[in-house]
């Protein structure tokens, strides 16, 4: 099947920042699986460049406009390449080949079709949305949106014919309940319409920065009539009418919710008035904060994405974004939410899992894993109810659940994995079959994660193919891959951690903050462990960046002191008395790292050792190891104990181990 999708196009009067970088992440994620269906997807962007404010930058920096044009196509297309964005085409409204004659043929077909007359437009007119607005839209004077006076412009200018698309556009939705997604913003444009249309202002006269009118070469195309038309442009609109028909209409339009209206009103109106189709959905997005602020420039809140994506490369970037924020709703970012989520998602969680199976299979068969006779039904049947849950929820555009449902497969591996014990199997030869077929299992189940996450993740999907054993090109790649198999031997790649831990040493006291220096010597030197795979030990980073919080004279302490405290969950594998001691016992406890802890609890009093495996425990996970009756304790069991009464171990709702309590 043929698939078009498009993104609004950005004025360039900034460099992208992480809202604009959400679009496209997001559009990119849904081209990738279109891919991954095996559709003929055709993925496009571009550049929104005849707005007065990009005018007004590039003078500002003494530039002419179209040079100043050139530079930020660079700096744009720099920074989707940094966020891995596979567009295959990109438009720029000042490109004279394609976009000029598409808007000129538009304007004329929609002039020939008696849709455009002359007319005066007197009225408040907001340069940094480019549109005139209505004085019961203004805030004290001011566009509510970006606090600025709006000029008041009366000229000579063109109209369209709006008002006459009222009914066919109403009853356009009616036929398409699927045109406008999500549902809260079909709704709001519905209400729009049926209030009534007026008509709009499509020319800017005495301007040199624009498209000429064909039929007026004094005034330019007013900037929004413009723009819209990149999406006709690129397909051939007005240059190759053979490539156009072969093109149009697009499949779907993803634009943020703040323009939904220009492209379910005005577009489609445009477009009837030039008697061609109309695309298939028009899906309005949500809007992404920063600590739960519209960024801007005056705000000096501009997340650069490539900035976030330099902190652990960009696919923890681009599935924080894509399965964080339920797509068509607002969303927020701040670092440590981010850091959080890396934590849990990626260091403890997938890479964790990567990680075991990796070095498992490499320890117990040198990384070969044999075809098993058989399969795990549990897992066989929780990948295929994730496949499931997955595509159906990638057909609705709820890319947040589908990224969720990838993750309950991974969490349902880890748990395959803690249930079977493969390090218990090994000390037992008889087990040698079982032990096989359940790192061959854990390992499909890995590489059909690895498939569902490779339109959210690309190079780290990958890489967890590549280590699986079964490395597939993305362009090979089909969603028919996410089926089980059993058939064919596996050679594992054990290749050291994927996504290092961050442990956040910004939450120290005053006293103890290391300096930058310091800290950053220490993110090197640990990297780099990581690079070279450090043993068994999930390697952890220190994050180059301090805060400080003020210690309190009362005695209490802050969140800061408390969060120095590791809490994790842990599941008890084994447990056993200590020779010569009443009341310890020795536990080895999975903490979600690739070996199992060694701990030795105060507990032997209140529990008898058998009654401890498979229980859920906290444990505190950075406590100094303590050597203690000839071992070594790495960490300590959680449990309350009245003076002189016995222990009773917290007792956590079961969760994955590892899963940080706070
Ligand atoms: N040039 C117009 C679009 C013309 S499309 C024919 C424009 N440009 S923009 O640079 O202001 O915005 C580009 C896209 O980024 C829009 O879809 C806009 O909604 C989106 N976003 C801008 N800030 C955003 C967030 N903070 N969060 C999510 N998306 C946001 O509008």
């Amino acid at each position: 099947m043929r698939y078009f999708l498009t993104t609004a196009i950005d004025y360039v009067n900034s460099r992208p920042h992480l809202g604009t970088a959400y679009e496209k992440i997001t559009a990119d994620v849904i081209a990738r699986y279109h891919r991954l269906k095996g559709d003929d997807t055709w993925f496009l962007m571009g550049n929104d460049e005849h707005s007065q404010n990009v005018f007004k930058r590039a003078l500002e920096q003494g530039k002419a406009p179209l040079a100043y044009c050139d530079e930020m196509e660079q700096a744009f297309r720099e920074t989707w390449a940094g966020l891995d964005i596979s567009f295959d085409d990109f438009i720029r409204t000042t490109d004279r080949r394609r976009h000029f004659p598409a808007v000129q043929a538009l304007a004329q077909a929609c002039l020939d079709n008696g849709d455009i007359y002359e007319g005066t437009y007197e009225g408040h007119y907001c340069v940094g949305c480019e549109e005139f607005k209505p004085e019961k839209d203004l805030v004290e004077g001011l566009c509510p949106i970006h606090k600025t006076k709006p000029e008041w412009i009366r000229e000579k200018n063109w109209f369209f014919r709006l008002s006459k698309y009222q009914q066919p556009l109403l009853e356009f939705y009616e036929a398409h309940p699927s045109f406008i997604e999500p549902e809260v913003r079909r709704n709001e444009i519905l209400r729009f319409v049926e209030g009534g249309l007026d008509d709009l202002s499509m020319s800017r006269a005495g301007q040199s920065w624009g498209i000429p009118l064909p039929f007026d070469p004094k005034s330019v195309v007013y900037v929004w009539f413009d723009a819209l038309i990149n999406y006709a442009a690129a397909a051939g609109y007005g240059w190759d009418q053979e490539r156009f028909r072969s093109r149009w209409p697009a499949n779907l339009h993803i634009v943020g919710k703040d323009i939904t209206r220009f492209h379910c009103v005005i577009w489609p109106a445009m477009l009837m008035s030039a008697k061609l189709p109309l695309p298939g959905q028009v899906f309005g997005h949500g809007w992404v904060f920063f600590k739960g602020e519209r960024m801007s420039k005056s705000l000096g809140n501009m997340v650069d994405p490539l900035d976030a994506a330099k902190r652990f490369g960009p696919d923890p970037l681009r599935l924080y974004l894509t399965k964080e924020v339920p797509y068509g709703g607002d969303g927020d970012f701040t670092w440590e939410r981010f850091e959080e989520k890396y934590n849990a998602d990626l260091a403890n969680n997938l890479g964790n899992l990567v990680n075991r199976v990796a070095s498992m299979s490499e320890r117990y068969r040198q990384g070969a894993l044999a075809a098993p006779g058989s399969r795990s039904a549990v897992l066989a049947g929780a990948a295929e109810t994730a496949v499931t849950a997955y595509t159906a929820a990638m057909e609705r555009l709820a890319l947040h659940e589908a990224a969720a449902a990838a993750f309950r497969l991974i969490s349902a591996t880890n748990e395959f994995v803690a249930t079977n014990q493969p390090w218990a199997l090994a000390k037992d030869a008889g087990k040698a079959a079982a032990l096989s077929s359940v790192l061959y299992d854990a390992a499909e189940a890995v590489r059909i994660a690895g498939v569902l996450l490779q339109p959210f993740m690309p190079a780290s999907a990958a890489e967890i193919l590549r280590r699986m054993g079964t490395h597939q090109p993305a362009p090979e790649l089909r969603l028919s891959d996410a089926a089980w198999r059993a058939d064919a031997a596996r050679q594992i790649i054990n290749d050291g951690a994927l996504w290092p831990r961050i442990e956040d040493q910004g939450a120290i006291v005053v006293s103890e903050t290391p300096t930058r220096e310091t800290a950053e010597k220490t993110e090197t030197s640990e990297t780099k462990d990581a690079a070279r795979g450090a043993g068994d030990q999930a390697p952890s980073v220190t994050v180059a960046e301090t805060r400080t919080a003020p210690a309190t004279s009362d005695g209490l302490i802050t969140i800061d002191d408390f969060m120095k405290v590791e809490l994790r969950t842990a599941k008890v594998l084994t447990a056993e008395r200590m020779p010569k001691s009443k009341k310890l016992l020795k536990l080895s406890v999975d903490v979600g790292e690739p070996v199992p802890r060694t701990i030795l609890a105060g507990i032997a009093e209140s529990y008898e050792p058998d009654d401890l495996v498979g229980r859920s425990v906290v444990i505190v996970a950075n406590l100094a190891p303590r050597p203690m009756m000839g071992l070594v304790s790495q960490g300590m069991v959680l449990a309350a104990s009245a003076e002189g009464g016995s222990a009773m171990l917290v007792n956590p709702e079961p969760a994955v181990p590892g899963t940080r309590v706070r």
